[in-house]
């Protein structure tokens, strides 16, 4: 990991920061309801399911997920810091949370959207498979699923899991 950010579970101090990246990136999640993201922020604050990259005390990296569901449901990086690698290992860092054998999906642009363009390639560079075509707040949008083959699961999670949990 590059040594100007690092990756942590966020707590309730990292809370005024992350809401501060997200009005700045709010542009890229149309559906999104600031007050109903805040109520999803704290209960994964508590849940432990709230990963940020932080460069000093400033969050630049935010991503969400969810056990129960295995889904990645929020992820963005900093418009100065990314291709740094950032989201990468916010990613990493969440598939070492779930058990080895479980799938986790996300939902993100279709092929062809130029707004889908960085996370489309960041999902496959990953190893998630393309799966089906779904819309999302009226918006066409594809599914993407991480080891449900099992395969590219298998062949990342021997370089992720036995690397041990970081928090
Ligand atoms: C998508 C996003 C989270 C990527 O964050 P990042 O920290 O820049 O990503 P990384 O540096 O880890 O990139 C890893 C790989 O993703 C792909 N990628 C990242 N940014 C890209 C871009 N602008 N264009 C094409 N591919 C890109 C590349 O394959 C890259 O690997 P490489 O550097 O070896 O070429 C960031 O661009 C972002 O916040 N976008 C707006 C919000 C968004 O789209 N969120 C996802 C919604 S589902």
């Amino acid at each position: 990991m590059d040594d100007f950010y690092s990756v942590s579970c966020a707590t309730s101090d990292d809370f005024d920061g992350w809401m501060l990246l997200v009005d700045i990136v709010s542009d890229d999640f149309p559906g999104l309801v600031r007050n109903e993201y805040e109520k999803v922020l704290q209960d994964c604050i508590s849940k432990r399911t709230a990963i940020c990259a932080k460069n000093q005390d400033r969050v630049i990296g935010l991503l969400l997920f969810s056990l129960e569901n295995g889904t990645l449901s929020f992820l963005a990086v900093h418009p100065d810091y990314r291709g740094s690698g950032i989201a990468t290992d916010m990613i990493k860092t969440m598939i070492r949370r779930f058990p080895q054998n479980e799938s986790i999906s996300v939902t993100t642009y279709r092929e062809g959207d130029a707004k889908g363009e960085a996370a489309r390639k960041l999902y496959k560079k990953i190893g998630f498979i393309e799966d089906e075509l779904v819309e999302e707040f009226d918006y066409p949008c594809q599914r993407f699923v991480f080891g449900v083959k099992g395969e590219a699961k298998n062949n990342l999670a021997q370089s992720l899991f036995f690397k041990g949990n970081i928090y």
